[in-house]
């Protein structure tokens, strides 16, 4: 046991400091946030602290359950970034095509594509970030397709929109809707524009845009094969290690069912209840993913009856996924402590009633959670109390930070 202690004690150790460096890493090197945004000739297109407002406005609406942002989450279509950095590029190539080739830019030929690109590229990777006035100058013609983007997104994300299954008012007024604006800029502008001294931009030219050359790198192509290849060889040598095990010597076989005289303890029967939930959770998990799976075919629609005003679609993604989460974590609890008395033999004084006070704060942080979910999710709490209390946006950790604490507590 003490090797195996030992060996257990350093992966611990080594994953944990890996974790550590990684996370420190990215701190550092993460992009700057600007304090504003502004163009060239001193307009300011957006103004102090919108872009971190307009991440709360992101998070508020399920942010990672109504696609994504810099491909995070699972990659839920559609990337906002992406769509973002097209709309913005196309406007801008459309404009310089008009006015110097008085035509489209489909309409152009290969080498007056080339020329425009080549200049929109080298436009859009240089940084004109400036650290001293936590300043980002813009040009005028950026500015236009900032406002070009605007009006499309306003009219996805206020009028609605059924392709995205987004309802009608999914943003109600105009200043969050320009603040979110200012934070999807904010993650086209790192994704497009180079780090400083550098030829590869804030996200490692991701995602995929040849018009602003984000095309991916050498080192990209190399580390994503490398890490696969280390990943197979690290399952092959345990494979390997286990087959090479000398066979284990079985010991006697007990005359007797071990467990054929067990009796249920107290607190095990005061277990009961938790599987009950377990059972309704999954029920309600298939549920909302049988709906969640219709919005996927008819946009707001379940049998072409409309319910995305009171569960829109980023309610029944967001519910789909956290009552999985909470059905598991619910049952993983229900079974160790229905298990600690068999292994020990021994019913530790108020056991019964630790059982029982968890099982109320399970349910406190369940209906708490979903709730503020459905109350962020339909514009019902602010965007600061929607972090704490509603939605946080990151997909998988969607609870509001105050029920994450509380599970963590709890669990
Ligand atoms: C009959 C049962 C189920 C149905 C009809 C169903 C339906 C769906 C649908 C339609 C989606 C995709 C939603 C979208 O992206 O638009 C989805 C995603 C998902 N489901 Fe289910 N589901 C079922 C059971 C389960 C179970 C039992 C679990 C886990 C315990 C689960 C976990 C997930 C997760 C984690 C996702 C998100 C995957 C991702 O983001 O890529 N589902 N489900």
């Amino acid at each position: 046991m003490k090797r195996l202690w030992i060996g257990f004690a350093a992966v611990l150790v080594v994953s944990f400091s890996v974790l550590g460096w990684i996370g420190t890493r990215i701190y550092q090197e993460m992009p700057p946030i600007p304090e504003r945004v502004m163009t060239a000739g001193g307009q300011v297109v957006i103004p102090a602290g919108a872009i971190g407002e307009g991440q709360n406005v992101w998070q508020s609406m399920g942010g990672m359950q109504v696609g994504s942002v810099w491909g995070h989450g699972s990659y839920l279509a559609p990337d906002w970034t992406a769509d973002w950095l097209h709309r913005e590029a196309m406007f801008t190539l459309n404009e310089w095509a008009r006015a110097e080739h008085s035509k489209d830019f489909e309409g152009l030929t290969a080498e007056q594509k080339a020329g425009l690109t080549g200049r929109l590229t080298e436009a859009y990777r240089t940084n004109t970030y400036d650290a001293a006035t936590k300043t980002i100058v813009i040009s005028e013609a950026r500015a236009r397709a900032f406002a070009h983007c605007l009006e499309h997104f306003s009219g996805v994300f206020r009028g609605g929109n059924v392709a995205y299954a987004l309802p009608k008012g999914t943003i109600r007024d105009d200043e969050r809707m320009r603040k979110f604006a200012a934070f999807l800029f904010w993650t086209a502008w790192s994704a497009s524009t180079n780090r400083p001294g550098d030829r590869l931009t804030y996200t490692h030219n991701w995602p995929h845009e040849p018009l602003v050359g984000n095309r991916p790198s050498g080192e990209s192509v190399m580390w994503t094969g490398v890490s696969i290849l280390m990943l197979l060889a690290g399952i092959c040598a345990l494979v390997w290690w286990y087959a090479a095990q000398p066979a284990e010597e079985m010991g006697e076989t007990p005359k007797e069912d071990p467990l054929g005289s067990w009796r249920a303890t107290a607190s095990q029967l005061a277990t009961l209840k938790y599987f009950w939930v377990v059972a309704l959770l999954f029920l309600v998990q298939i549920c909302v993913g049988i709906v969640a799976a219709h919005y996927g075919v008819e946009g707001g629609g379940f049998y072409g009856i409309d319910l995305s005003e009171i569960l829109p679609y980023a309610v029944t993604r967001t519910w789909h996924v956290q009552l999985g989460i909470f059905w598991i974590a619910t049952a993983w609890l229900a079974a160790g402590l229905f298990i600690g008395p068999l292994v020990s033999g021994v019913e530790p004084k108020g056991q019964r009633l630790g059982v029982n006070v968890l099982f109320l704060a399970l349910l406190v942080v369940v209906v708490g959670s979903l709730t503020g979910q459905w109350m962020s999710i339909r514009n019902k709490l602010s965007d600061a109390t929607s972090f704490l209390w509603g939605h946080q946006g990151y997909e998988y950790v969607d609870l509001g930070r105050g029920w994450q604490l509380m599970l963590f507590a709890g669990c």
